[in-house]
């Protein structure tokens, strides 16, 4: 889906008052990302990057820096005077030598997220056929309060005659259902012939960039407006509460998408699944589990409550038993996990591998089959196919300084609280006695007791209870 001629403005430039927030209101998210984030993401749908402009302001520093890799330009507003005043800072841009302004320019908010691509396409393709000036998206919410009303030339007609603010409403227009979106098209050098004819006599004392519409008019211009098929997709996040409305909005599409692929999730309401999350279908998510990321999951798991995986990706037939944590870890087929496993960055559990109660990961490899099931730490690790780590083991990677490699072979068994000190290589089918703490290299097929030799005391307890009875008595 592509439109041509088009340029895409999005509006970022703004403080967002009402959500009595330190951050910039663009920047706040929902459904696992900035809000600004998911308006570029539509807004690429349409056009390349080169033809975005992101008009920033409040906060511009942090705004660029969070959404730079998408490759879209900037535009300071570096004093915020209104929406209209935003449209006349790009309109400087354009106009400096070396740049060109494109024939149609596409209106964004940044903060009308839950926006989708069809809507856009719809919109531009309306505002080509009707050769409008201004096309103006709308919708008919159950509250319309708070936003501005676009006001029809009759109730059937695609024509607008104005677009009137919330405190600038009439007694009888108070009632007047149909919602401005904050969306629109517009014919560049229509838009452009009217920025410097605003004025900021108004209930907010700024450049309203929907005065726009009645001056065309009054040019005998054509405006129209078109209604979006869902009331949510131009819904704006002013206030923490509203925003949190889309991000539960988000979450529902998300669970549903997934659903719709063969994915069981019970609770849906509980789980918190992110837009570009994949799961394979039979997959079963039980109740209160996070997805988040780019997380991929196969099909035939199960992920068991109180999970959150982000940013992993786990094959078929895995089992996330209840309350793992799993952050840019890679899961084979078949592997168990937990309960209470924590799995951190460059995690590789390889296929029908478990790591088990209160195991940390961390860089490390875990063969194919093998087994680390209760209370241990695997740091800088590589481990091979079919060994036993046994409980409370500890690979010391760290001596304060540098990281060190701990590599064991495959086929070995290390005992129970042994402590590997990094860097140590075991060879391939080694036993490890347990409790050692192993410093040294272990050849293959041997066996290495790294402890203090046990000294036993025959009669030593009955001795000491005896005396113990004996100075009682005194
Ligand atoms: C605006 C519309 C209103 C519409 C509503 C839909 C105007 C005057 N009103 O009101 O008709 O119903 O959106 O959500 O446009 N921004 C800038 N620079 C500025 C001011 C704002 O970039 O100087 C940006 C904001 O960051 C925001 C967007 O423009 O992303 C809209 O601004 P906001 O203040 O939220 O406008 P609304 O009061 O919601
Ligand atoms: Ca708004």
């Amino acid at each position: 889906m592509e439109v041509t001629g088009f340029a895409v403005a999005i509006m970022a430039a703004g403080k967002g008052t009402r959500l009595k927030s330190k951050r910039s209101k663009v920047l706040h998210e929902v459904g696992g990302r900035a809000l600004l984030l998911h308006v570029i993401a539509a807004a690429r749908t349409l056009v390349r990057a080169e033809d975005i402009y992101c008009i920033v302001g409040h906060e511009a520093d942090r705004v660029r820096a969070a959404v730079a890799f998408t490759g879209v330009n900037f535009v300071l507003q570096e004093v915020q005077l209104g929406t209209g005043h935003a449209m006349q800072v790009l309109k400087a841009h354009l106009q400096l030598p070396g740049n060109r302004a494109p024939r149609h320019l596409l209106v964004l908010s940044g903060d009308v997220p839950l926006i989708r691509p069809e809507t856009l396409a719809s919109l531009c393709e309306l505002h080509l056929l009707e050769s409008a000036a201004m096309t103006i998206l709308t919708a008919v919410p159950p509250d319309p309060t708070g936003y501005g009303r676009v006001l029809r030339r009759s109730p059937a007609s695609p024509e607008v005659t104005a677009i009137v603010e919330q405190k600038a409403l009439t007694r009888e227009q108070l009632h007047s259902p149909e919602i401005n979106s904050g969306i629109y098209c517009f014919n560049t050098e229509a838009l452009f012939s009217k920025l410097s004819m605003l004025s900021t006599e108004n209930a907010h004392g700024e450049f309203y960039l929907t005065d726009v519409a009645a001056m065309l008019v009054a040019d005998g211009r054509r405006v129209v407006a078109l209604k979006a098929e869902s009331v949510d997709e131009v819904l704006g996040a002013n206030t923490i509460a509203e925003a949190m409305h889309l991000d539960q909005a988000m979450r529902a599409a998300a669970a549903r998408r997934l659903m719709a692929e063969g994915v069981t999730i019970f609770r849906p309401d509980t789980c918190v699944i992110d837009a570009e999350v994949s799961v394979g279908p039979d997959t079963i998510i039980e109740p209160y589990v996070q997805l988040l990321g780019a997380t991929q999951i196969g099909s035939d798991c199960r992920i068991r409550s109180y999970s959150v995986i982000q940013n992993s990706t786990l094959a078929d037939n895995v089992t996330v038993r209840n309350g793992c944590i799993l952050d840019g870890a890679q899961v084979g087929d078949g592997a168990v996990l937990g309960p209470y496993a924590h799995l951190r960055p460059e995690s590789n559990i390889g296929a029908d591998a478990h790591v088990g109660n209160f195991c940390e990961t961390k860089k490390t490899t875990l063969g194919r089959g093998s087994k680390a099931n209760h209370l241990t730490y695997l740091g800088d690790a590589v481990i091979g196919a079919g060994v036993n780590v046994g409980a409370g083991v500890i690979t010391c990677n760290y001596d304060g300084v540098h990281k060190h490699t701990t590599t064991i072979g495959d086929n070995v068994f290390v005992g129970s609280d042994s402590t590997l000190v990094a860097p140590i290589s075991i060879g391939d089918g080694a036993y490890v006695g347990a409790g050692s703490c192993i410093t040294l290299p272990v050849p293959a097929d041997a066996l290495a007791i790294g402890r203090a030799q046990q000294v036993t005391k025959e009669g030593w307890a009955a001795k000491r209870r005896a005396a113990g009875t004996a100075a009682k008595k005194v």
